[in-house]
């Protein structure tokens, strides 16, 4: 099979059709560099892809998604914590995200704009909690189309894009930038786009959370070793302001010192 025939499969494939296209093509021809066999480098872009962005929501899990926002357009409140469940970050977010952003509005103040880098279906969440101004970048295109319609249909000023924050960055500046459970995404793909990406964003204050427990419900140390890596990577361009834990979610708040 030729290298464009195995990437056009890909690209139009049931589960990967609503990736960001230009990310797709970059796992596609990075595994290329490493495997010239096409249809081999085809299945492991795959499993990247899959890494990246799928197993934190299925395709099956924004059907399910979209039914909960025909519920919710029809007047069932419930179907917006229905539907939160149906994404892994949100999913482990729902007993203590209202003390996570009190907490987020009390250390920040008034927060005027707000970009969530990668950010899942969690713009359902802030603007129900009354953040407006929020984009939301993230590569799962069906999840951004979900978020989208939701905002519409609840009168939120939440918008997001499917895009690939570390191919390009939103031009404006913004109060805040989110980066939740993001960074050891990145760094497994990429080693040094984690704080590229902080460098990158155009924002005077950041949240950066981390998972303490990883998707199947394994501690393993990965407060500690998270923190190590953060911390140790935080140059004189980051003030630390606050660290805490809000329930398995390792939380930081970080200031651009310009
Ligand atoms: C662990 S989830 C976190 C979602 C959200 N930030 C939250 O905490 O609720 C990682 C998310 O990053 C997205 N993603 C992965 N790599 C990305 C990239 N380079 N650009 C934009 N989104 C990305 C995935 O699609 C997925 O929704």
């Amino acid at each position: 099979m030729t290298s464009e025939k195995a990437l056009s499969r890909l690209l139009g494939s049931k589960n990967y059709r609503d990736l960001c296209p230009d990310t797709v093509r970059r796992e596609f021809e990075k595994q290329l560099t490493r495997q010239p066999d096409a249809a081999r480098a085809e299945k492991a872009a795959r499993e990247r892809l899959h890494a990246l962005s799928l197993a934190f929501m299925t395709p099956g899990e924004i059907k399910a998604a979209r039914a909960c926002l025909a519920a919710y357009a029809e007047g069932d409140e419930g179907a917006l914590l229905r539907a939160l469940m149906l994404h892994a970050s949100t999913r482990e977010r729902l007993s203590t995200y209202t003390e996570l952003y009190a907490r987020l509005k009390e250390e920040c103040g008034d927060i005027q704009s707000v970009f969530d880098a990668a950010c899942g279906i969690n713009p359902l969440l802030l603007g129900s909690l009354g953040f407006s101004d929020v984009l939301g970048w993230d590569i799962n295109g069906a999840a951004v189309s979900l978020v989208n319609d939701w905002a519409a249909a609840a009168g939120w000023r939440v918008r997001a894009q499917c895009k690939d924050v570390t191919l390009s960055l939103p031009p404006e500046r913004f109060a805040l930038a989110l980066a939740m459970k993001l960074l050891p995404v990145l760094e497994t793909n990429e080693k040094g786009s984690a704080m590229a990406l902080l460098r990158g964003i155009d924002a005077r204050l950041f949240l950066v959370t981390f998972p303490t427990r990883s998707l199947c419900g394994r501690a393993g140390g990965m407060e500690k070793s998270y923190s190590a890596w953060f911390e140790a990577a935080l140059t004189d361009e980051f003030v630390l302001r606050s660290r805490f834990l809000c329930g398995s979610e390792l939380c930081y708040i970080v200031e651009k010192a310009h």
